[in-house]
């Protein structure tokens, strides 16, 4: 079986394709590295640097037996989709109906999307379900649902098995941690840097931290199991506050961090969400828990920012 890894040099891209070649998958990565870096690939893959609107992506599918399609290349960043919604639409709406069309066109038979809670908008109940009424706040929201009927419309008018993994919030080694990365990698490079971490609002809203390597499993998962189309959510259904990841950073760090609050950010307040379907349908659960996964990401981050220290201390 060989696989089309979109936005496999990002972050969790690169963790799936670590996972899938450690499964003797073979593995071509399509990639344009905006913000994924080759470096991230550990083992020793294909990469075509390519923008996945081209018409160039063809290549991959006449070059290769693509099998399957895991497609992770996105426009990522929630504040630049209400920046900028139309570049938001073109790459992640665009992007997905350019690679269905590639699939359609060669046979290819699973198509494995990486989704986001972001579909749901504000929680009416918790946690939430797949049943949740969709209504996103955001143009990224929005083109990843309209890039999941698409997947649906696929399925039905061509037999494409198609799945929507609706992630929750990913953490891990590898993550950015500029404005647009994670606030667990924004906190522990700040944490490690002495420097003061910044709490909007009281502390006490909630997000549903889930480890990429726990995600990368999901998306193996959806690429073995026989499920024709779904959407299932991939999340812990642990709600953890911005305060409790603190407490929980200080713990693992064994220091205070300094804090500065600032005044509330537009945002959802609670979110948690349910993932007995994809427990039921695709025999996945969460397996590492948050203090567990923060210690795994504190240890890459030490490595980064000693091997940084090293080429600036050179250069
Ligand atoms: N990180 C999260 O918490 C989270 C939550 C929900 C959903 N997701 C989704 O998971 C996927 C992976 O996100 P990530 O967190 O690893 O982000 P990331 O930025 O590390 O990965 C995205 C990858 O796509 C590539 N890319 C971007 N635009 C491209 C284009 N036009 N053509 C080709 N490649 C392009 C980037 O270079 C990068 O390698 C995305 O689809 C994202 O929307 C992430």
């Amino acid at each position: 079986m060989a696989v089309l890894v979109t936005g496999g040099a990002g972050f969790i891209g690169s963790h799936t394709v670590d996972l899938l070649v450690e499964n003797g998958i073979e593995v071509v990565v399509v990639d344009d590295l905006s913000s994924g870096k080759p470096e991230n690939l550990e083992h020793d893959v294909l990469l075509y640097k390519l923008d996945i609107r081209s018409g160039e992506v063809r290549r991959c599918f006449v070059e290769h037996e693509i099998d399957a399609v895991l497609h992770l290349a996105a426009q990522v960043s929630v504040e630049k989709s209400l920046r900028e919604p139309k570049i938001d639409m073109e790459i992640n709406l665009g992007g997905t109906l350019n690679l269905l069309e590639l699939c359609r066109k060669y046979d290819v038979e699973k198509f494995v999307f990486a989704s986001s809670v972001a579909v749901y908008g504000e929680p009416k109940y918790l946690p939430v379900n797949e049943r949740h009424e969709l209504s996103p706040l955001s143009p990224y929201g929005c083109s990843k649902l309209a890039s999941e009927f698409y997947l649906k419309l696929y399925s039905k008018l061509y037999g494409l098995h198609t799945v929507s993994l609706r992630y929750a919030n990913v953490y891990g080694p590898r993550q950015r941690d500029d404005e647009e990365g994670g606030v667990v990698a924004i906190f522990l490079r700040r944490a490690l840097l002495d420097e003061p971490l910044v709490i909007y609002g009281d502390g006490n809203q909630t997000r549903d931290f889930v480890f990429v390597r726990d995600v990368a499993r999901a998306n193996l998962l959806a690429l073995e199991k026989n499920v024709k189309s779904g959407e299932f959510n991939i999340a812990t259904s642990r709600e953890t506050s911005i305060n409790r990841l603190v407490e929980i950073l200080e713990r693992v760090l064994g220091k205070n961090l300094k804090l500065v609050h600032e005044r509330p950010r537009k945002e959802i307040r609670r979110s948690c969400y349910d993932f007995s379907l994809a427990k039921r349908e695709l025999g996945w659960e969460p397996t590492v828990d948050l203090e567990e996964g923060i210690k795994l990401t504190l240890q890459w981050f030490r490595k980064l920012l000693n091997l940084n220290t090293t080429k600036s201390n050179a250069g």
